[in-house]
């Protein structure tokens, strides 16, 4: 079951979950290192000949790193702090692409301090500023071309990258950045990305910008790798099909072309996203004119998603309620605080468990203490154990940085 194309939520183990949140409490995230590395082994079969990184903001726990490391993936980082968690999971500089976007001195500080000790790192540029900056502190390492393709895609549109001015240059300045990056540094790829959570549908938009990144390859000449992004999206809801990737392999095969630099990907969701489930324990039943109010111990705080994207997740109480409609919402004062509205779920009783599925991506990531709530604990599967991989936060946590002293 850990192995196929697809994980629905139903495939998780009700009593499994029914135990980890009496024994951890909730808000609980759980992820399946098993499932991560059958992720991560799938995306090598389908790209065999092909450079394949995890971008780490998916998820950056420390075991999932590993996990994903040992599978065989590199690291695409796109900050310090990834970088640092990188290192920390035992990834090499050579397995590092730091992906720099608008950077902070103090990213590129570090980026640099951390070339200096092994130059075998890799980092990638999506403004002329940015260069300048790297060749200020003396940067002149390998150093790859963010292009802005000019095609996006993905779930929504605060994802679609690939057509934001904000991300890479642009297309058809690209070749003359390279060449003027050439005088200084050590230009060895181009990376250009659609956006997140692509679906079959928008095979074509990849398509797209995998050819316009095979002919502008082709123009500069002399590169080690094209990376064409991450973006493979997961079937959120249960109707849809699981994302084929032998389909978008043999597309993206095609597109390119005839180049002689290696193909580079950098999927992140695609590895972690069905891996992990939350567990949210409901806490009040309210009847409302026209649904049920449910609500929950986990809120947007604690998965970001639904509020910020509108995203759907799957999700099921993990007893059998029937199915009526129910709106499911967090504890934390405002209106987007909803996971879902009027889903025939059932109608819960206090203290019933709901599961949240796919929140291995991007979940616990952009899990904020907003109304000064403390970020959950995480659990994590592997070899029929499971174990606390990040502590809940406590109350003493939310105040632990602060100073009131002249
Ligand atoms: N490479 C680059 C340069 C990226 O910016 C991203 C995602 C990826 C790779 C990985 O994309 P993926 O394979 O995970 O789709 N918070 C949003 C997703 C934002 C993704 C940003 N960049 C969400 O929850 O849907």
């Amino acid at each position: 079951m850990s192995g196929g194309d697809v994980r629905r939520l139903a495939d998780w183990d009700r009593a499994h979950l029914r135990s980890l949140a009496a024994k951890y409490g909730t808000p609980l995230y759980v992820i399946d290192l098993e499932r991560v590395r059958s992720n991560a082994q799938r995306v090598c079969r389908a790209f065999p000949d092909a450079h394949i990184q995890y971008a780490v903001k998916a998820h950056t726990g420390h075991t999932v790193l590993k996990t994903v490391r040992e599978a065989g993936l590199d690291a695409e980082c796109a900050s310090a702090g990834e970088v640092a968690r990188a290192f920390d999971a035992g990834y090499g500089a050579n397995d590092i692409q730091y992906t720099a976007v608008n950077p902070p001195d103090k990213d590129l500080d570090y980026i640099v301090d951390c070339w200096r000790e092994n130059n075998a790192l890799t980092v990638t540029v999506g403004a002329r500023d940015t260069l300048l900056r790297l060749s200020e502190r003396g940067y002149d390492g390998r150093l790859c071309i963010r292009v802005n393709p000019g095609v996006g895609a993905g779930h929504h549109e605060m994802v679609q990258t690939g057509k934001d001015a904000k991300f890479g240059v642009p297309y058809n300045r690209a070749a003359d950045v390279v060449a003027e990056a050439r005088d200084y540094f050590d230009v060895i790829g181009l990376h250009a990305h659609a956006g997140s959570g692509i679906d079959v549908d928008q095979l074509e938009n990849h398509r797209e910008l995998v050819q316009r990144m095979g002919t502008l390859a082709r123009e500069v000449g002399d590169l080690e790798f094209v990376d064409v992004g991450g973006g493979f999206g997961v079937p959120y809801r249960k109707d849809e099909p699981p994302f084929d990737l032998r389909v978008v392999a043999d597309a993206t095969r095609e597109a390119i072309g005839e180049i002689s630099a290696q193909l580079a990907i950098e999927p992140g969701r695609y590895i972690v996203a069905d891996a992990g489930v939350l567990l949210t324990t409901v806490n009040t039943i309210k009847p409302a004119p026209k649904t049920t109010i449910v609500g929950v111990d986990a809120g947007m705080t604690t998965l970001l998603r639904p509020a910020l994207y509108d995203a759907f997740h799957p999700m099921a109480i993990l007893a059998d309620r029937g199915d009526s409609p129910i709106t499911v919402t967090g504890p934390i004062c405002e209106s987007s605080d909803v996971f879902c509205t009027d889903r025939p779920l059932g109608t819960p009783k206090r203290d019933d468990v709901i599961a949240i599925g796919n929140a291995g991506a991007y979940g616990y990531e952009m899990a904020s203490t907003y109304n000064s709530r403390p970020r959950p604990a995480e659990i994590a599967l592997a070899n029929g154990t499971n174990r606390i991989v990040r502590q809940r936060e406590t109350l003493a946590d939310l105040t632990r940085l602060e100073k009131d002293e002249p």
